[in-house]
């Protein structure tokens, strides 16, 4: 099964602490929060006081995806507020091997997102230090967009350097993900799909996030 990790994004935020409980009590294995700076990205989302929020709410990992520049100055603050996973931008360092290490050493897992523009062969030399992978499959910045097909054969790339040298790295998909493609994501190689604006302009988000749990993977063509 999926680890789907739902992303608070596109939540209402009038409703925040009923987004938090109903997530705590769906089937989502991590819960996504999206700090945007304005800088990195062309946006602002929220940042420590949210993470906080969550960590009060549910004893599920969460899942802290990182678009900001000077991505380190904030890694100990967002362990503090309670981040199981911190994930930062390669292309927001030229030093992202001393960041992961940073990141294990606060005792965090240490994770690195992917630019749709960026060559996933980039991470191959890291590859031994990443916990955890954010292949993005929409250009960051907002939710709602569409999934861009070429990241099939991005994760299938670093799936079969991941399995070629026996590590057990994660790929997280993040952006665009719905039903009707998360089947095929899975069978490319991902292990973890986050999912925002799907899960929170469902009718029913509950089920909603049961059904991608349940995604079976069928062979990508
Ligand atoms: C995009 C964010 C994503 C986004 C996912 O910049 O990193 O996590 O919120 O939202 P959807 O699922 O709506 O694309
Ligand atoms: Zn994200």
């Amino acid at each position: 099964m999926p680890i789907i990790s739902p992303s608070i994004l596109n939540a209402d935020f009038t409703k925040l602490g009923e987004a938090l409980q109903m997530l705590d009590e769906s089937q989502a294995d991590w819960i996504h929060l999206d700090v945007m700076d304005g800088s990195f990205v062309p946006n602002i989302s929220f940042g420590i006081p949210v993470v906080e929020a969550a960590r009060r709410s549910t004893k599920k990992p969460l899942d802290v995806h990182l678009m900001i520049v000077h991505p380190e100055r904030f890694f100990v603050p967002f362990q503090k507020a309670g981040a199981d996973h911190i994930t930062f931008h390669f292309e927001a360092t030229p030093y992202p091997l001393a960041l992961l290490r940073q990141l294990k050493k606060i005792g965090v897992k240490a994770g690195i997102a992917i630019n749709p523009s960026t060559d996933v062969r980039s991470l191959f030399t890291l590859l031994d230090e990443i916990d955890l992978i954010i292949v993005m499959s929409v250009y960051p910045g907002f939710g709602g967009q569409k999934l861009l097909e070429q990241t099939f054969e991005r994760i299938s790339a670093l799936k079969k350097e991941i399995d070629k040298r026996g590590l057990s790295t994660l790929i997280e998909i993040d952006g665009g993900v719905i039903d009707k493609n998360a089947d095929k994501l899975i069978s490319a190689g991902a292990d973890a799909l986050v999912a925002g604006s799907f899960v929170f302009s469902a009718e029913n988000p509950t089920a909603t996030i049961e059904s991608l749990k349940n995604v079976i993977a069928v062979n990508a063509s």
